[in-house]
């Protein structure tokens, strides 16, 4: 950690506080260990009478809890826009999956650069964590569909035109993913900061452009069409592509690490695919077929989305075994 947040609420000055390097917990968790020359440590006793086993109470001048993870900014965020009591819910179950999506996409930029290194087992231990962030993204549906069609019609004129279909941080996920499709930019033409990273997601190879890339580094034959493409365009179905899978897969010894590879990539299409069908059922329950605030036609548009197919030769590859 090279630099501590500093305290929202101004209270004190936070930082030079090294609290977390000390080797403990960062929440001040091993404070019984802490040795007792610490004079911070002292200071805090002796201004403190209150005990709770041993616990560190005063935090006026060192970090807490609320300071290291920015809590006063990410709590102070939830901004209902009527008085019904159900908005709260649905802000802030888009805001979680908002922050699940940054570590999603965070683990997934890793994993790519991983792979174009051919560093294999760092990338699967991030894909890993990728497929238990959707599949916590999954289970969460659960909690809006808690939401009845009555509480949600009441506090629908709050949502104005804004729709997870402008999530930009959905869009770059759906991108690294191989999912192009240039028109999914214009949403965010009036933030060119947005802008800028959402095109750059669409002109990069996806992060199974990359896995093709090292299925050639590996000696598969793949068509140099495939390896050098227009990286604006979702991911075609390829047969040297598919060539290469039926082989890894026929003799999963000889290549141990691509099939590795290709059981986390269907393990993450999996879950996404799982999210996709979570929200669409979601959605019918709660909105019927009527329009999306974004302007679709709702529940059928997201009904077609439920046929993409992220990584084709994985899938079709199966029918060949
Ligand atoms: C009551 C809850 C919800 C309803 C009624 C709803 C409805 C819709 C509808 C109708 C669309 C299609 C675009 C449009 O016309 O608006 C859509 C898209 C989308 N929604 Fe939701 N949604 C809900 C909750 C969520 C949540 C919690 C998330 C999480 C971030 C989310 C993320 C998205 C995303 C990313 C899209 C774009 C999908 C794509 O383009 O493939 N939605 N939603």
């Amino acid at each position: 950690m090279s630099k501590t947040p500093s305290s929202a609420s101004g209270h004190h000055d936070t930082s030079t506080d090294a609290t977390p390097a000390q080797g403990g917990c960062p929440f001040g968790h091993q404070s019984a260990e802490r040795p007792a020359s610490d004079p911070k440590a002292e200071q805090s006793a002796s201004a403190d009478t209150t005990q709770w086993h041993d616990a560190q109470l005063d935090f006026s001048k060192s970090m807490s809890y609320g300071d290291y993870l920015s809590l006063d900014p990410i709590l102070n965020a939830q901004h209902p826009r009527s008085t019904d009591h159900n908005e709260m819910l649905f802000i802030i179950q888009h805001q979680t999956s908002e922050l699940w999506m940054k570590l999603a996409l965070y683990e997934l930029q890793a994993a790519r650069s991983a792979v174009h290194n051919d560093e294999l087992p760092p990338a699967f231990k991030m894909l890993a964590r990728v497929s238990r962030i959707l599949e916590q993204l999954v289970q969460a549906w659960s909690v809006l569909a808690t939401m009845t069609p009555s509480e949600y019609s009441s506090m629908r004129p709050s949502l104005g035109s804004s729709s997870g279909f402008q999530s930009y941080q959905y869009r770059i996920l759906e991108f690294m993913l191989g999912n192009k499709n240039a028109a999914m930019l214009k949403p965010h033409s009036h933030r060119p900061d947005l802008f800028q990273q959402v095109e750059a997601a669409l002109n990069a190879p996806s992060f199974y452009d990359e896995v093709v890339r090292l299925l050639a580094r590996r000696g598969f034959a793949i068509a140099p069409e495939r390896l050098e493409r227009d990286w604006t365009q979702p991911t075609p179905h390829d047969k040297t592509v598919e060539a290469a899978w039926l082989e890894v897969y026929r003799n999963p010894s000889q290549h141990w690490e691509l099939y590795e590879m290709a059981e986390e990539l269907v393990d993450l299409e999996d879950a996404f695919r799982q999210w996709r069908f979570r929200h669409v059922t979601t959605v019918e329950r709660i909105i019927g077929f009527k329009q999306g605030t974004g302007g679709t036609n709702g529940a059928p548009y997201l009904r077609k989305m439920l046929d993409v197919v992220l990584f084709p030769e994985l899938w079709h590859v199966r029918t060949l075994l």
